[in-house]
């Protein structure tokens, strides 16, 4: 379907243990006893004695009477489990089994709603057999998995989850490729091919467009790179009536922080900084490729953000798109003033609800680390993104707006700076900055700075890009 690069299995959902599979994963509960259906006898004794406790994550390989391989996969107390215990139990399934092409798993059992527990295992499963598949001298591995069956799936929820998970894995390609191969253009360029095999509306702003609409951000953090920048619109339009989410992503394709250049340890990471661009523009593709009923745009300012002499200095003014004046006093703090323009162009189209995504501030990781993304805006938005991350295991957490921090950004020369002088709440500062281009209508501003880029693998979510956002995204506007 969507992906050309990535690497993920094909799931299929099916009443029995199918008779060719290499690798059979089977729930078991802390009392090591097993649902109804869970297809295969298991040696308690033998678990007990190599220490198996039943915990989500672990697992014990056993030998099944037909040299097939069984493998006891965890899931913890029978009637206290989540689906998050679920999608790590599958993870941990993929993970585990080795060189085989073929598994099949009764980890359905274990749950009573099945569309729920088949989202699970689909999502758990598919999400950590992900390897990076982008790096053109890099040989699709060929020993992977290639196929999951899952016994007592659902159907329907199965192929919509299995969209999710292929576009998420896509993301993570984009995010995982290095910042000289994916630059504004090529980013414009996948963007648009993968929108027009799904039937997505596109339109690519370059240099001259960009200047011409007045993106006054976006052309300040582009100023300094020999590469030039681009704007992406995408539209999914079903309904002519209907309310219209826009989505909108920072899409920095490296950051080096610009004149006020990283230290080389904090920069070692940032081509990661278009990680909401990728988790907004595959949100917007899966959404059209499950066929979603809720009319959906998305904008993209994408752009590297580099010294050099032409490079915009602290100091320099900006006039965004709305005609507000930024005072650019930290070139690194460059995401807010690319998304101050995106943001603009959404308020223009009278948006009914606008979503943006962006690994905007190393503080988010001090204050929630890298398993909560940080989530910013009005109630009523804020609440549907918070659930909307529960349902596919992205938690979000809130930060308040408070009114009282936004004299910090007071500007003696502009409507307002783009920092604040006290080294505090670094994420709410950016937010706060957001919001003056937001508009009055709902808005969620989701910080995913820490959780888009890890440096070890964790349940479902792969070492480096995690794609983290797109299935949040996804569910936030399914559910509308
Ligand atoms: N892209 C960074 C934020 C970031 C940090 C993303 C770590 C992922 C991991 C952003 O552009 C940035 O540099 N923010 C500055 C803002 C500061 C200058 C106010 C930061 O967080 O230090
Ligand atoms: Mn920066
Ligand atoms: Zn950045």
């Amino acid at each position: 379907m969507i992906p050309d690069l990535t690497v993920t299995p094909s799931f299929a959902a099916a009443a029995e243990v199918p008779a060719d599979a290499e690798v059979l994963g089977v729930p078991v509960f802390s009392d090591l006893t097993t649902p109804a259906g869970a297809g295969a006898e298991i040696d308690a004794a033998y678990l007990r004695q190599r220490r198996f406790e039943g915990k989500p994550g672990q697992v014990q390989a056993l030998m099944a009477d037909d040299g097939s391989t069984v493998l006891a996969l965890g899931v913890g107390e029978r009637g206290k489990l989540s689906a998050d215990d679920l999608r790590r139990a599958a993870a941990t399934l993929a993970r585990q089994a080795g060189a085989a092409r073929h598994v099949a798993t009764t980890l359905t059992a274990a749950l009573d709603d099945r569309p729920v527990a088949t989202r699970a295992v689909v999502e758990g499963a598919g999400l950590a057999a992900y390897r990076y598949g982008g790096a053109p001298n890099r040989k699709k591995e060929n020993v992977r998995l290639e196929a999951v069956t899952v016994v007592g799936g659902d159907d329907a929820e199965l192929s919509r989850t299995q969209i999710g998970v292929d576009v998420t894995c896509q993301a993570r390609d984009w995010v995982n490729r290095p910042p000289r191969d994916l630059t504004p253009r090529e980013l414009a360029r996948l963007t648009t091919e993968a929108a027009r095999r799904t039937g997505v509306k596109v339109d690519v702003w370059d240099e001259k467009r960009i200047e011409a609409e007045r993106l006054g951000g976006l052309l300040g953090v582009a100023a300094g790179s020999d590469e030039p920048p681009r704007l992406i619109r995408l539209e999914h339009t079903v309904a002519k009536k209907g309310p219209t989410v826009h989505l909108v992503g920072k899409g920095i394709t490296f950051d080096s922080g610009g004149l006020s250049l990283k230290p080389p340890a904090s920069m070692m990471t940032m081509k990661c900084d278009m990680g909401g661009a990728a988790a907004v523009i595959n949100a917007i593709l899966g959404l059209a490729a499950i066929g979603s009923q809720v009319n959906v745009v998305c904008w993209v300012a994408a752009t590297e953000n580099m010294p050099s002499g032409t490079a915009i200095h602290p100091g320099d003014v900006l006039t965004a798109r709305n005609g507000k004046t930024i005072e650019v006093l930290n070139t690194d703090a460059e995401g807010r003033l690319v998304l101050a323009d995106a943001l603009s162009l959404a308020v223009e189209e009278n948006a009914d609800a606008i979503i943006d995504a962006a690994t905007l501030t190393g503080a988010q990781r001090v204050a929630l680390g890298d398993g909560v993304a940080a989530v910013m805006g009005t109630a009523d938005l804020v609440g549907k993104v918070i659930a909307a991350g529960t349902a596919v295991g992205e938690p979000f957490w809130e930060l308040p707006l408070p009114k009282a921090y936004r004299k910090q950004l007071d500007s003696d020369v502009a409507d307002l700076k783009n920092i604040s002088s006290i080294p505090a709440a670094g994420s709410i500062i950016a937010g706060l900055f957001l919001q003056e281009f937001a508009g009055d209508g709902p808005w969620a501003h989701l910080d995913i700075a820490a959780p888009a880029y890890l440096d070890s693998e964790d349940g479902w979510l792969t070492k480096g890009a995690t794609g983290w956002g797109t299935r949040t995204l996804i569910e936030l506007v399914r559910s509308w």
